[in-house]
C-alpha cells in the first residue's frame, strides 16, 4: 500500500524539503502565505501547490485536496495557523502530524524558542504530536532534546533544532506509515 500525505506551510519550508528528499510520498503543498519559501520547492520537485490566505477557505479546499489526491496523512510543516475544530473534527483520528520547536508541553504556540531562552532553561528541544483542537496539545509521538549552550542566540538555537528536526521528522513520518502498512 502507497501511503500519500498532504503538507501545510507557512514559510521557508526546510522541514517541507527534508520530507520531500526522504522520499515520503508528498502529493500537494498548501499555505496560508502565497510568498512561503516552500511553495517554490514544492514546485522544483514537481508537487502541485496551493495557496489561500483565508483559513476557513484554506481549510474546505484541504478537505477536497485529501479525498482527490487519497491522502492519508496531512503534516504540518512550519504551518502557522491554529486549524479549526470543525476541519480537526472531520478528519480521521492521529491524521494530522506537527512537529514544534520545543519540548512540549513546554513553550507551546509561536516563538517557542525565543521564550525557552528568555525563560532560560538548560534544555530544549523538539516535538513531533498529532494535532488535536487546542494549541500545541496532542498526543506526542517523538522528542528530541540538546542543551542550551551559554551564548546561544535565537538564531544559533534555531540552528541547530532545525538539524534535528530534519532528521527526526521525516523518519518519524515513515515510521508512522510503516506501522499502518
Ligand atoms: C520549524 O522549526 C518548526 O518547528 C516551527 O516552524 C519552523 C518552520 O521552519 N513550527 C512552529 O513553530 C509551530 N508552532 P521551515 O518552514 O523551514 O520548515
Amino acid at each position: 500500500m502507497v501511503y500519500n500525505v498532504g503538507v501545510l506551510i507557512s514559510g521557508s519550508g526546510s522541514n517541507l524539503n527534508a520530507i520531500i528528499r526522504s522520499g515520503i510520498n508528498v502529493k500537494f503543498v498548501v499555505s496560508n502565505n502565497h510568498n512561503a519559501g516552500g511553495l517554490c520547492i514544492a514546485k522544483k520537485a514537481n508537487i502541485p501547490v496551493y495557496s489561500w490566505e483565508s483559513l476557513s477557505k484554506l481549510e474546505s479546499e484541504v478537505s477536497k485536496l485529501i479525498l482527490k489526491y487519497n491522502t492519508d496523512l496531512l503534516i504540518l510543516a512550519g504551518f502557522m495557523r491554529l486549524l479549526s475544530s470543525n476541519f480537526i473534527q472531520s478528519m480521521p483520528k492521529l491524521s494530522i502530524i506537527n512537529i514544534h520547536p520545543s519540548l512540549l508541553p513546554a513553550f507551546k504556540g509561536a516563538n517557542a524558542i525565543e521564550q525557552a531562552l528568555k525563560y532560560g532553561v538548560k534544555y530544549t528541544g523538539v516535538t513531533i504530536h498529532y494535532v488535536d483542537e487546542g494549541m500545541d496539545s496532542g498526543l506526542i509521538i517523538d522528542q528530541a532534546t540538546i542543551k542550551i549552550e551559554e551564548s546561544e542566540t535565537i538564531i544559533s538555537l534555531q540552528k541547530r533544532l532545525q538539524k534535528i528536526e530534519h532528521k527526526l521528522y521525516p523518519s518519524t513520518i515513515k515510521r508512522i506509515i510503516d506501522s499502518r502498512k
